[in-house]
């Protein structure tokens, strides 16, 4: 038995290349906040949503696995590389298996639920592992500027790849799990139909705030303001995923905090970050401004790149995170360093 099993796996595995050939002929399709809205609040069909993802990530998977699959082979096969790809090939065949399930049967939508919380949590550390592969990669060989580009822009990618496939697989089995988010009970999976912008504002900063006492003995306060081209819709809220809104506001409160208090390391007053939240007749904005001396014009550019970091690298073997640092990947932030 143990060995047909065997025989059927591997027959499997041998056949994920062809498969990784077809689905990545499909563009992925895009879904805009109010489709996964309406989808997920008046129509939330399992069987639909099921017969839609068994097609849909076979081809985001297989488009992004083309993708690593073009990645300079020094790279590709540095062993943390191998890792992430052998997680996306087992994720791709478990999904694959469902192909020629029947959708009318509940047992069958109850293993798709689960196969998805199986496959999330395979994939939960693939951004550090993925950056460490970059790191093995770039510490092993040096670079020119257009394979950094090359990577920078795989990067970009993949991890918004990354991102929409576990929205997709998030809305899924939150809403089909048969359970209401006590915290939250009006999100639509993990859209927050009214989500208040200040509240992710102050638990984000209170969050970088821990981190930061926690290496420094002391945070700059928080200044926070809100503004509407029409006043009355104070406290601002919007349709969107609290989740990322939060991280991307505790990696910008991370960055004020430092800067501000490296730059005011002899003083006993530390400036406020203050933060604006404006909310205009199409869009939001949020404006993060601190007196940490800021950055000059040349290095600018820099920023966006995955591997620029003014803070010093942990040592190998250190038990501390360096100040405030290196913390993004835990977030599941796109940081590789
Ligand atoms: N508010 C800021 N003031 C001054 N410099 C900044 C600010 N934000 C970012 N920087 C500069 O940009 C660099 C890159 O920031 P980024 O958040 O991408 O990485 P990091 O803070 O160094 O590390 P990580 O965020 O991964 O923990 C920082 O090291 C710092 O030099
Ligand atoms: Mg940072």
């Amino acid at each position: 038995m143990k060995f047909v099993r065997f025989i059927m796996k591997n027959a499997a595995l041998a056949s994920v290349p062809k498969h990784i050939e077809h689905f990545s002929k499909f563009s992925p399709s895009p879904l805009s906040m109010k489709q996964f809205l309406d989808f997920g609040s008046i129509n939330a069909c399992e069987k639909t949503s099921f017969v839609f993802l068994r097609q849909e990530l076979p081809v985001r998977l297989s488009n992004i696995m083309k993708e690593i699959n073009l990645l300079p082979n020094k790279l590709l096969t540095t062993s943390s590389v191998q890792m992430v790809q052998s997680w996306y090939i087992q994720s791709l065949m478990e999904i694959l298996e469902f192909l020629d399930k029947n959708p009318d049967d509940h047992r069958v939508l109850g293993e798709f639920v689960d196969a998805l919380v199986t496959i999330r949590n395979r994939h939960n550390d693939v951004v550090p592992t993925m950056a460490q592969g970059i790191i093995e990669y770039k510490e092993a060989f040096p670079q020119d500027p257009v394979t950094n580009q090359n990577i920078q822009y795989f990067l970009d990618r993949f991890y918004m790849s990354r991102i929409s496939i576990r929205m997709l697989i998030n809305q899924h089995t939150l809403i089909f799990d048969g359970t209401t988010n006590p915290v939250h009970p009006n999100t639509i999976g993990s859209i927050d139909p009214h989500c208040q912008v200040a509240d992710v504002v102050q638990d984000a900063y209170h969050s970088a705030k821990m981190v930061c006492d926690q290496y420094y003995l002391r945070s700059p306060d928080l200044l926070l303001q809100e503004m509407s081209s029409n006043k009355k819709n104070l406290p601002v809220s919007i349709v969107y995923v609290p989740s990322h809104l939060y991280h991307m506001l505790f990696e910008l409160f991370k960055n004020a905090m430092r800067a501000t208090i490296e730059t005011h390391d002899d003083s006993n007053n530390l400036p406020p970050v203050q933060v604006l939240v404006s909310l205009g007749g199409e869009d939001l904005s949020i404006r993060v401004s601190d007196k940490g001396g800021g950055v000059p014009f040349r290095r600018i550019e820099n920023l966006f790149s995955y591997m620029y970091s003014t803070a010093p690298a942990p040592q190998i073997g250190e038990h501390s995170r360096p100040p405030l640092v290196c913390t993004g990947t835990v977030f599941e932030v796109p940081r590789c360093k």
